[in-house]
């Protein structure tokens, strides 16, 4: 059942009568093709390992030795495992290296509601305790561990975390374990995550963490508004990472960047850095489109953002620190911005309380600088902006250039409430609070013109 290349039972080849042009079974006989990082010598179907569509008939299992199976090939071209059409109900499974998983159009995997099928994990290092409870952690729906050159990707095919389960556990406090992310890969390199929809995540959706050249790409991602914790995407501990094309409809923030928690994250002392966002389009009441923390005590540095668009969001790229984060965020770029009907247009929050427990280090105080935002309108806008920095640790280096906010019925008199923060401020409406006029010899905010390694990687063609 190897090497399935060109096999029947991969290929769509209907013919609906003999009306149809010799073009048209040309192209329905096709094999799918698709792009991605690498492609794979070796291909096999899930239901070769048992696997049943039903959406009732756990296929853990089936997945498991799938995968298990294939692995044997990574030295030998790598495998790809498709997923045809029907209803995949399973829990929790790990990946392996050289490997490919693929959704057909009509796949949909359904997350198990039974926590039996979601084996505990240890928390994360540098977070010290898992986010929902001290013990550990549930492993993710899709998970993997110290790998080389994973491919997740489809035809936009779907994955539905069946979240309501947890989210109600996580309401009253009944979780002795913290709910697992849909997407997890952890100490990986090369990795690719791409035309999908993800749907109602128990908790994060994507979460590339202690790893490294990962590219996001053509995600729709979507959960209720009022969902707890559904972040989108979450570069944590990372580096290289290149998210474009996404739609995000969340409960918590489309993309949030982070590096650990504390007197953890700054122990673990790994950053988050060179992340390029573009073309994100997100839809958050209560959140951000773009969120950099809280959790940032192994610093972040140089993300960019491009051609980014938020509607009936909280605010825009929010600045999430407290006192005994340490670490930093600074080299922050963003360059066009279109965005309606927000709170806040900038927010960046210098006491955001929460802290893994009392261990932390009061005199651990953040460096927050070199924060440019450079392009940006915005529509039906509450306040222009909240920027707390923290007192005897400002906030530097803040730029704003070219920014038209037009303001709602609601609007509050304060616009622009700045407290220890300093910066600098050209072509901005409305008027921006003095903190922000200092006087510089340049005319707009910079944006690095240099290219990232992640920019340079290369998709194939494959088949299946
Ligand atoms: C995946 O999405 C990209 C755009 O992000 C598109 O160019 C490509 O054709 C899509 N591939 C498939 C198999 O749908
Ligand atoms: C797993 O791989 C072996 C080859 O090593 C193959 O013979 C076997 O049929 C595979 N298992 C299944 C269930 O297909
Ligand atoms: C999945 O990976 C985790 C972490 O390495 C491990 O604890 C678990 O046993 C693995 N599960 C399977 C089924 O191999
Ligand atoms: C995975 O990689 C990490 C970091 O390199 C290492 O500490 C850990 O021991 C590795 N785990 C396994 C199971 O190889
Ligand atoms: C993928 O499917 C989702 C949900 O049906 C849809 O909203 C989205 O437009 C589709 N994306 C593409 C590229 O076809
Ligand atoms: C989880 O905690 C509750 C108390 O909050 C306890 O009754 C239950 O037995 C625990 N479940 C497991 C699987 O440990
Ligand atoms: C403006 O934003 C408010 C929420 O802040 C929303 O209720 C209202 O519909 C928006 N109006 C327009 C014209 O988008
Ligand atoms: C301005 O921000 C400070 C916190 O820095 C807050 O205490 C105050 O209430 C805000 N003022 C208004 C009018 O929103
Ligand atoms: C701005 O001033 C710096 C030194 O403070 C100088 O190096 C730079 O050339 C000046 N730029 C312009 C556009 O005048």
């Amino acid at each position: 059942m190897m090497k399935l290349k060109h096999s029947s039972t991969l290929t769509t080849c209907y013919v609906i009568g003999l009306m149809i042009s010799l073009l048209v079974i040309a192209a329905e006989c096709s094999n799918t093709q698709y792009p991605a990082i690498n492609c794979r010598k070796h291909t096999a179907l899930l239901t070769d390992f048992g696997a049943v569509g039903d959406g009732k008939t756990s296929n853990t299992k089936a997945f498991q030795s799938a995968i298990t199976n294939l692995s044997q090939y990574a030295s030998d071209g790598g495998a790809q495992l498709v997923v045809p059409p029907g209803k995949w109900l399973t829990g929790s499974f790990n990946l392996t290296s050289h490997f490919t998983l693929f959704l057909q159009k009509d796949a949909l995997i359904l997350a198990s509601q039974d926590e039996s099928e979601w084996p505990p994990l240890a928390v994360l290092p540098s977070y010290g305790r898992g986010r929902d409870a001290p013990a550990g952690r549930f492993s993710s729906l899709i998970f993997g561990t110290n790998l080389t050159d994973v491919v997740i990707t489809g035809a936009n095919g779907t994955i539905d975390g069946q979240g309501s389960y947890w989210w109600a556990k996580f309401k009253q406090n009944q979780l002795n374990l913290t709910r697992p992310y849909l997407i997890e890969i952890m100490h990986s390199d090369q990795i690719q995550i791409s035309n999908l929809t993800l749907l109602n995540s128990p908790s994060w959706f994507v979460h590339p963490i202690y790893s490294s050249n990962i590219v996001i790409q053509g995600l729709t991602i979507i959960a209720p508004v009022d969902s707890p914790n559904t972040d989108g995407i979450n570069p944590d501990s990372s580096t290289n990472t290149r998210i474009e094309d996404c739609y995000i409809v969340s409960g918590d923030d489309c993309v949030a960047v982070k590096s650990g928690w504390d007197q953890y994250g700054i122990k673990y002392g790994k950053p988050t850095e060179h992340v390029i966002i573009r073309r994100l389009r997100c839809i958050s009441p209560d959140s951000a489109m773009i969120a950099l923390g809280s959790e940032m005590s192994g610093g972040i540095r140089d993300v960019r953002a491009e051609d980014i668009t938020a509607i009936n969001t909280q605010s825009a790229v929010r600045i999430k620190t407290a006192v005994g984060r340490g670490g930093y965020v600074k080299d922050i770029f963003v360059k066009g911005a279109k965005l309606q009907s927000m709170k806040y247009v900038f927010w960046m929050t210098g006491g955001y309380g929460s802290h893994p427990d009392p261990g932390f280090d009061p005199k651990a105080l953040p460096e927050i600088s070199g924060i440019n935002y450079g392009h940006l309108s915005a529509e039906n806008v509450t306040y222009s902006a909240r920027l707390d920095g923290i007192s005897g640790d400002p906030f530097t280096g803040i730029c704003i250039s070219d920014v038209d906010i037009k303001l709602s019925e609601e609007k509050k008199q304060l616009q622009w409430n700045c407290t220890d923060v300093s910066g600098f401020t050209k072509n901005v409406t409305p008027q921006p609070c003095d903190l922000l006029q200092l006087k510089t010899n340049i005319s707009h905010c910079p944006y690095p013109t240099d290219k990232l390694p992640i920019d340079n990687i290369q998709f194939n063609t494959c088949s299946l």
